[in-house]
């Protein structure tokens, strides 16, 4: 492939981003663009470097992929489980640690033990999907929602969700826990399938300077 060609990365806005953008400038991926404060830019470029990054939202970036409008995405495994796109998964970044699970009351336990028809709140209807019916065969309603989904249970809309994790102080704050384990999380780092063929050096030797960088600093199991 021409060696003017831009590699092109999707970033999740926000925390997600600055942390990336943190990790790569140590392997020499830098954009001095991104750092400029309260910029509403959504494209970024380095000339020399013949690198572009672009922002968007979380669930958007494996889509941007997937389609190749982006060689390589960084966005947590939730989303990459919930968005099921093409694209390969190539390495946990291990930043963005916390844990998909079912919370909820105390008094919700039995409900799961029995397998009981029960209904499920949640942001990741395919994964709350995959749990309870493919891993735990239990059949139940699933509702969407779009955040503040620890509401729930509270206002009697369901009797569980499956959310996301971290601190855990959401949670206790109302007076809900965890009640099963899904599966743990973190950032991970996707490439489109064409572009891994087309560039197979420059992305290669990228993965394996962020994969040394991260094993260096232990922050991956
Ligand atoms: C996430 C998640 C939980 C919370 C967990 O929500 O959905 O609500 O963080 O974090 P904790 O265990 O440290 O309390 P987010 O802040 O993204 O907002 P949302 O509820 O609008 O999705």
């Amino acid at each position: 492939m021409s060696e003017n060609r831009y590699l092109t990365f999707a970033l999740g806005k926000g925390r997600l981003a600055n942390k990336t953008m943190e990790l790569f400038e140590k392997v020499g991926i830098t954009c001095d663009e991104m750092k400029e404060k309260d910029s509403r830019k959504l494209i970024f470029v380095n000339e020399e470097l013949k690198l572009k990054f672009f922002l968007s939202k979380g669930p958007d970036v494996p889509t941007y992929v997937e389609y190749g409008a982006a060689d390589i995405g960084v966005v947590g495994k939730d989303t990459i489980m919930e968005e099921n796109r093409r694209v390969y998964e190539v390495l946990d970044l291990g930043y963005g640690k916390c844990r998909m699970c079912v919370c909820g009351p105390g008094s919700a336990r039995e409900l799961l033990k029995h397998h009981e028809m029960i209904r499920v709140a949640t942001k990741y209807p395919n994964i709350a999907k995959d749990y309870f019916y493919n891993m735990k065969h239990q059949t139940v309603d699933i509702i969407k929602l779009n955040g503040s989904v620890e509401l729930g249970p509270i206002v009697k809309l369901s009797d569980v969700i499956v959310d996301i994790v971290e601190t855990g102080s959401t949670l206790k704050e109302n007076g809900l826990e965890v009640l099963e384990e899904i599966c743990p999380l973190s950032a991970r780092m996707i490439v489109n399938q064409v572009s891994m063929q087309m560039e197979p050096e420059r992305i290669k030797k990228l993965i394996t300077d962020l994969r040394n960088h991260v094993k260096g600093k232990g922050e991956v199991s």
